[in-house]
């Protein structure tokens, strides 16, 4: 106990030279002194080294209080090695694709000093998270940073789940070049339910050199049709191996930051349990046997792995058939999933509880409709992309009073698929076509399929200022098809 106090004050110290080797001493007295009794995180299940090829770089906490957590960012072109041999420039966070996992806890104050290095102006939106208007990173709020500029955002994280942070200045172009990185929101009450791992999906198109296409490659049809990369990248990598025991349970939260592909997901031979969406906990585990995973979507499996008969599979990306022609793509691998020959751990792993959540409805008894139609509208040069029949630039926003609740008509009035975000408040879906979910959750983006009508209600709690929403295929959005929403006090 003695031992394990004094570790925790020398973790928490600011690491001076002078303490470095005390610390060193420390750690090698805290590692051999084992886990102290009153430890409740127990120890990975799985295979040693079974996430190594696939984890993420994480961002250090230099703040030495419990309840902050303070990363710094820095946006600049780095050259990585996508395929092999070949150096291509990309634009990171701190020097890795994706940038650093920013984990924190729910209730934590996260402060992220941020530094822009790129030869463009740039901004930061954190997707998904309920911050202040003033912390979103959109150009409605914050004047973008300059290119040497910084920029200190700062919020508290009120939800458990999975997240990721985005520029939102030319999106389309600066995500595609790889700055998107994930942000994970933990409840240390929520309940273990297997060993965790970030999996964040993304794709990039390479000219033959290895130099990245020009974000406005092929013009307009380029912007109409979404840029779909010809790398397709998991953690910033082509496939990798990821490996796993019969019988130990792994939690997956997923997360697509492509600008446009769509990701349908399979995992051959195993069983799936969906757990949490882009909000956090979903009220009851889902069986699943394939998840379509939308631009800006997350996702969180329950994996509990099966013997392998036949071998390692290839965890895959289906084609989601998102223009409806029925003419799919061939799957793409996106790593080799291998459970290895290590006999089951001896204690089989708990049911899952149920309820995993509980979510309460929000009530829209007698609220009022915003009708959000998702249009084309043509223009000199081809289609443009709007919202109610106007581009971004043209539309004027529309509004809401705090502790506002609203029903949200999406109406997708095209032949495409357009997943829909909301920055800043998680919504529920109602229905689809009149049909209500499967169940209840809270989301942030939502796929609203081609001539379908989606009604979400949406509750606007005390955080005014002016808001964005928009279709998630970056490309879309460039194109027109994002509007803007007044909160007033
Ligand atoms: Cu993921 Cu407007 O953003
Ligand atoms: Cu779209």
């Amino acid at each position: 106990m003695a031992a394990h106090l004094e570790c925790t004050l020398l973790r928490n110290h600011g690491m001076s030279t002078r303490w470095l080797l005390f610390s060193i001493f420390f750690a090698l007295a805290c590692s051999r002194a084992g886990p102290p009794p009153d430890e409740t995180e127990e120890a990975s299940l799985q295979p040693e080294g079974w996430d190594a090829e696939l984890k993420m770089a994480e961002a250090p906490d230099n703040d030495p209080a419990q309840t902050v957590v303070a990363v710094n960012l820095e946006a600049r072109p780095t050259q990585l090695e996508l395929r092999p041999g070949v150096q291509t420039e990309v634009w990171t966070y701190n020097g890795t694709l994706p940038g650093p996992l920013i984990r924190a806890k729910v209730g934590d104050r996260l402060k992220v000093h941020f530094v822009n290095h790129l030869p463009e102006p740039t901004t930061i939106h954190w997707h998904g998270l309920r911050v202040p208007a003033a912390m979103d990173g959109s150009e409605a709020m914050q004047a973008p940073v300059p290119p040497g500029g910084t920029f200190d955002y700062e919020f508290t994280l009120l939800d458990a789940g999975t997240y990721w942070y985005h520029p939102h200045v030319r999106s389309s172009a600066q995500v595609g070049a790889g700055l998107y990185g994930a942000l994970i929101v933990e409840d240390p009450a929520e309940p273990k339910l297997g060993d965790e791992l970030v999996l964040m999906l993304s794709d990039v198109s390479l000219e033959d050199d290895g130099t990245l296409s020009p974000a406005n490659q092929n013009g307009w049809f380029g912007d109409y049709f979404g840029r779909e990369g010809n790398l397709v990248l998991l953690n910033g990598k082509p496939p990798r191996t990821l490996r796993a025991r019969v019988g130990a349970p792994q939690r997956w939260r997923i997360i697509n930051a492509a600008r446009t592909r769509f990701h349908k997901l399979k995992l051959p031979g195993q069983s799936w349990r969906r757990v949490a969406g882009d909000g956090g906990l979903i009220p009851q585990a889902q069986a699943v046997d394939t998840v379509t995973l939308t631009p800006g979507e997350r996702v969180e499996l329950y994996v509990l792995p099966q013997p392998q008969p036949g071998g390692p599979v290839a965890f895959q990306s289906l084609d989601a058939d998102r223009f409806h022609i029925n003419a799919l793509q061939p799957p793409v691998d996106l790593m080799t999933f291998s459970v290895t020959d290590l006999p089951p751990p001896e204690k089989e792993a708990p049911p899952l509880p149920s309820p995993l959540r509980d979510i309460p409805a929000t009530d829209v008894t007698g609220a009022r409709v915003e009708l959000v139609k998702l249009t084309e509208q043509s223009a000199p040069g081809g289609a443009v992309m709007g919202i109610n029949g106007k581009t971004h630039h043209e539309s004027d926003p529309l509004h809401a009073k705090v502790g506002e609740r609203v029903i949200w008509e999406i109406d997708n009035t095209t032949s495409y698929d357009h997943p829909f975000h909301l920055h800043g408040f998680f919504f529920q879906v109602i229905d689809v076509n009149g049909k209500p979910p499967a169940l209840r959750e809270w989301k942030d983006t939502v796929n609203v399929g081609a001539k379908q009508k989606a009604r979400l209600a949406i509750e606007f709690d005390n955080r005014p200022g002016m808001w964005m929403f928009h279709c998630h295929i970056l490309d879309h959005a460039e194109l027109g098809m994002m509007g803007m929403l007044m909160v007033m006090p």
